[in-house]
């Protein structure tokens, strides 16, 4: 189908059609041209696409017509110009900064990121000559203080991972366009159509696939989404040519089959999200739900209004200090191994609930001050929220918590 035939498609119609094409063989499902290479006719034909003179593919590590279906409708749901897809989303967040930073550089990264996004921020950055600020960005005069003359890219996550706070997109975007500062924003947590950052003003949008957008927990993925030229330079420059983080082509199919029911699995992740947040807000064992669509988040109404009131299938709580004269992390592992539907596993937006210890899994290779400060600490658990029927999820949580009752 033309892309033009989708203009003012709703969501759920644009996730079926989009990046579909009509095969010779007229095939309904997108084909998985499971092919390393491609060959010319002739001489002329492989110089002339060489040179782009010429439409067409030439090897894929470049460009498959599978993976490129897949970009296709990723660009479309994301509202951006174009997509590159990367074979996961430490990928997508490795060719970001390798095509757009150089030595000398200054980045403002917020202070709460994925810990592998961490490690290569403090880590892998400063040794190409390029240095890192640790800053809240939720907290937008702490931005405009850290920007220097030098600062080239602002980035984020919104929701943080884990502590789900939530950063203003157009307000840093507005702080940094005035600086031409590019804004990059890891939209993990809040895929469309919860939330649309190219739309609220930042320059490039990120995923792991792995998560949502994929959404059944059987491929690792990633994708970039931007301007044509943003993306061109990444593409060209960074992620396939150099990088080579480059998807495979039966990836791609999986993805692009996942996609096609991404507005009913959102719907269904947050509104499951919620009940659980509810639930946990009131449970006595409970200290505190970081979760920004309860009422009684200080960023409520700025999540309602950035994440069109889904507010995302992810959130984190910490259990009350010295139950049953426990500590933080026994409490944990206590209620997590007595967990029977929710499954314990480092990842989320899959169809299973999924439950985590961040302090120990996600961000263990964090350091233990830079984790306490940014809130991770030994009583914080994750929850994914799946796409189990509620009273399921909610009676597996009561009957693991009236372990820790009796403890
Ligand atoms: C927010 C966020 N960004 C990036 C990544 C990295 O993605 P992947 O595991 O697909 O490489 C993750 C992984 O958990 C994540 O949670």
């Amino acid at each position: 189908m033309e892309k033009n035939h989708l203009d003012g498609a709703g969501f759920g119609t644009v996730s079926v059609h989009s990046g579909q094409v009509k095969d010779l063989t007229g095939a309904l499902a997108m084909p998985i041209y499971q092919t390393s290479t491609f060959c010319f006719d002739t001489v002329e034909e492989g110089t002339a696409k060489f040179a782009k003179e010429i439409p067409g593919y030439v090897y894929s590590r470049g460009g498959n017509p599978t993976t490129a279906a897949l970009q296709e409708k990723i660009a479309m749901l994301e509202k951006g110009e174009a997509c590159v897809a990367t074979a996961s989303g430490m990928g997508a967040v490795g060719a970001v900064l390798v095509a757009f930073l150089k030595a000398g550089d200054h980045v403002i990264c917020g202070e709460c990121v994925y810990g592998c996004t961490d490690f290569v921020m403090r880590n892998t950055l400063p040794q190409f000559g390029v240095e890192v600020s640790f800053v809240d960005t939720g907290d937008l005069e702490a931005v405009k203080a850290a920007v220097r003359d030098n600062t080239a890219m602002i980035y984020f996550e919104t929701p943080t991972n884990p502590m789900m706070t939530i950063t203003d997109i157009s307000a840093v975007s507005k702080i940094a366009k005035e600086k031409n500062i590019r804004v990059v924003v890891d939209n993990t947590f809040a895929p469309p159509p919860v939330q649309y950052p190219l739309v609220l003003g930042a320059d490039i949008v990120l995923h792991s696939v792995t998560k949502y957008i994929n959404g059944h927990g059987d491929v690792i993925g990633g994708a970039i989404i931007g301007s044509a030229d943003d993306i061109g330079v990444i593409a060209a420059n960074a992620s396939s040519k150099i990088c080579g983080t480059t998807p495979s082509p039966f990836n791609s199919f999986l993805v692009m089959r996942g996609l096609q029911t991404m507005e009913l699995r959102m719907e269904r992740h947050c509104k499951n999200a919620m009940a659980i947040a509810e639930y946990l807000e009131k449970n006595p064992l409970v200290d505190k739900v970081y979760y920004p669509g309860l009422k009684s988040s200080p960023q409520y109404e700025l999540a309602a209004r950035q994440m069109n009131h889904l507010f995302s299938g992810v959130m984190s709580f910490e259990l009350k200090e010295g139950i049953g004269g426990m500590t933080s992390y026994e409490a944990c592992r206590k209620l997590l191994n007595h967990l029977k539907l929710a499954s314990i596993a480092v990842s989320l937006g899959d169809p299973e609930t999924l439950v985590q210890h961040p302090a120990s899994m996600t961000h263990a290779n964090v350091q233990k001050e830079d984790r306490e400060a940014a809130g991770i600490t030994d009583g914080l658990i994750r929850l994914s929220a799946g796409l189990e029927n509620i009273e399921d999820i909610l009676a597996d949580f009561q009957q693991a918590f009236r372990t820790l009752e009796e403890a």
